[in-house]
């Protein structure tokens, strides 16, 4: 155990275990109070609520009646007292930089809200984002986001096939990118990946181009538009829309159990006021800090812990675009120094990466200025752990072990760093008003130290309110399981302290560095390939990244296994999805494991690949040989 330092305490916001336990108690006996007060703390409303909420399961209000804006959250409020005050500091791959304050954010804000006001957008239209990590990015959210068309982050990496789906699942008019982006010094050709997209989305009117790397890019005439063109000629002052706190904010598009993607739809008041209490709760936010955290904005964590949050909360963000080991595995070490970062928030993955690259690279550079260090995305193993505490951290620094989802919209189970002693390799427990607990089949609590899903019993403010256009999907996902309860999909145990310990997921999905992946939607994509008879992806234990993706693959007729063979199912995974979701491994078999009813059974493929021995029960299958010779397959290998 690793108590809070007595100095980190004596300054947190919540600096005893005995005022984390009354701050949870006065949540769970009054949420309405509770919530009120923290909403009318942290966020800036334009009209009252009548309700704190409404809750008729599985559908939840937050703040209903009130008016607010998140732009104007993010951005006016701030005005006032932190004008001058930097924002964003932003470092580009090639190590160009960019600071701007609260005012010049909102200037750029402004000027591109009043941009696509003129081009006949308004609250209620959606629009895609894809874009590089840069400060635009966080300009296009906010602009969208103050005039209420709800946008849709695609992450930069995924491919034109799965922009495309995001397009047309949205119905988006107007899609915001840029020629492209820099990564391990070349150029990510974003607007090429769009227009590829764009030819069968006939609904988007308005493409604008932002200029990053100066590559060439075809402008289509009547559709495409330069960014600069556009902001140019645009006026500074476009005031935020009072927007109900029930508005749509964003979509984001995360894996399911199904080939399709979900569309984790997320509010306005609600969302606002849980993501700016955590970065009180969670990073323990000073006026001073310098905030940085490493994901990017396609994915949840750069949403609300890079954009929504931090910037509410009127912090100073850092936001680097390229690759952790661009020129060398220390850039991110030589940017804490530069920038005197405070807070630092990674992945697991990226933590054990960097481990590999050896302690002399941290060694070189000065990171006196961190004082908590934060994790997310999937477990940490406790070397790990170790590692990051005492090679970055210098056994100063506290960490946040943080637990929550796309769906959660914010941190749910995480220390309060000031207050509750930490595990490595546990999220400890659960915030104010997140009534977390471990349950069986049927719903009642498991014992403790006892296996069971993790689900949450109370609706919270940031809670996702729907899946964008299949509230049937919505229900039976999340709240058929147990009726009327938040079933997270994640296995987890709870020890003799009450302390959360997450195991992984109880579904098809995989976490591979942080990034979740659906095993169907891999297949789906593999099936299509012209040689592949059928196909079964599970998750493969892995030393950096988690999991990795790993598939086992019947051919055609007239095919033939072989490595040429291999590295074209790769690069056709890469192609239809992005490059993350590259498999590590491609496995042919003679046939697959079944059921009778036809199910492929991927608990034996996941036994094979993570203990190379099968156990269990095999009665159902097909034919039992087949499971033998992968195993064996195995042995060769
Ligand atoms: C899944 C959610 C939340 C932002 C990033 C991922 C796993 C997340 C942890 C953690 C153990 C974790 C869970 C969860 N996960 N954080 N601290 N410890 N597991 O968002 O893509 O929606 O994935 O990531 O399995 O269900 P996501």
């Amino acid at each position: 155990m690793y108590p809070p330092p007595a100095e980190f305490a004596s300054r947190a916001h919540v600096g005893s275990l005995e005022a984390y336990g009354e701050l949870y108690r006065r949540a769970a006996e009054h949420p309405e109070e509770f919530w009120a007060e923290m909403a009318a703390r942290e966020v800036h409303w334009f009209e009252q609520w009548n309700h704190a909420f409404e809750w008729h399961p599985p559908f939840v209000k937050w703040f209903v009646g009130a008016k607010t804006n998140a732009s104007y959250n993010c951005l006016d409020r701030h005005l006032a007292g932190r004008g001058s005050k930097p924002a964003i500091i932003f470092e580009g791959e090639p190590g160009d930089e960019r600071i701007w304050t609260y005012r010049e954010l909102h200037g750029h804000v402004c000027r591109f809200a009043n941009v696509l006001k003129s081009r006949g957008y308004k609250a209620g239209d959606r629009a895609i984002i894809y874009m590089p990590m840069v400060p635009e990015a966080v300009v296009a959210m906010l602009a969208c986001a103050r005039l209420g068309i709800t946008h849709s982050v695609v992450f930069g990496g995924f491919s034109a096939e799965a922009l495309k789906a995001r397009i047309q699942d949205l119905d988006a008019h107007l899609v915001l990118t840029a020629d492209g982006g820099w990564r391990r010094g070349r150029e990510v050709r974003l607007k090429e990946a769009a227009d590829e997209a764009l030819a069968d989305c006939p609904g988007v009117r308005d493409v604008i181009v932002l200029k990053r790397t100066g590559g060439t890019v075809e402008m289509k005439q009547g559709r495409d538009l330069w960014w600069h063109e556009l902001e140019a000629g645009a006026e500074a002052e476009c005031p935020a829309e009072p927007l109900d706190s029930e508005h749509p904010l964003f979509v984001l598009y995360t894996s399911g159990t199904t080939g399709k993607p979900k569309g984790i739809l997320h509010t306005t008041g609600g969302y606002l006021t849980y993501v700016t209490c955590t970065m009180k709760w969670v990073f323990d936010l000073k006026e001073e800090d310098v905030f940085w955290c490493t994901a990017d904005i396609g994915w949840v964590t750069g949403h609300s812990y890079l954009v929504y949050g931090p910037l509410s909360a009127g912090a100073t963000c850092v936001m680097y675009e390229g690759a952790p080991d661009h020129p060398g595995w220390d850039r991110w070490w030589g940017i804490v120094e530069r920038h005197r970062v405070t807070n630092f928030y990674t992945s697991p993955t990226a933590i054990r990466a960097l481990i590999k690259q050896g302690e002399e690279l941290p060694a070189r550079h000065d990171l006196s200025s961190l004082r908590l260090l934060g994790t997310v995305g999937e477990p940490i193993n406790p070397a790990a752990w170790e590692w990051y505490h005492r090679v970055i951290g210098k056994g100063r620094c506290p960490i946040v072990d943080t637990w929550w989802q796309t769906e959660t919209g914010g941190i749910l189970i995480a220390p309060m760093p000031g207050a509750v002693p930490l595990k490595p390799g546990s999220g400890t427990l659960p915030m104010p008003g997140i009534e977390a607990e471990v349950v069986d089949f049927h719903g009642k609590p498991a014992p403790p130290n006892t296996e069971g899903f993790l689900v949450i019993k109370r609706p919270w403010p940031s809670m996702l309110r729907t899946i964008w256009g299949d509230p049937q999907r919505y229900e039976q996902q999340y709240f058929s399981r147990i009726p009327g309860i938040y079933f997270t999909g994640d296995a987890a145990r709870r020890d003799e302290d009450g302390y959360f310990w997450i195991l992984g997921r109880v579904d098809d999905v995989m976490n591979v560095s942080g990034h979740r992946l659906s095993t169907m939607e891999v297949e789906s994509v593999l099936v299509r390939h012209p040689a592949v008879a059928e196909a079964a992806v599970v998750g493969k234990p892995h030393e950096i990244t988690g999991q990795a993706v790993c598939c086992f693959i019947t051919l055609k007729q007239g095919f033939e296994p072989g490595d040429g063979l291999a590295k074209d199912l790769r690069q056709w995974v890469a192609h239809e999805i992005g490059a993350f979701a590259r498999p590590e491994e491609i496995r042919f078999a003679e046939t697959l494991p079944k059921t009778r009813s036809g199910k492929i059974m991927r608990r034996l493929l996941r036994e094979i690949v993570t203990s190379r021995t099968v156990t269990g029960d095999v009665t159902t299958l097909e034919d039992l040989g087949v499971v033998a010779r992968l195993a064996a397959q195995e042995d060769e290998d």
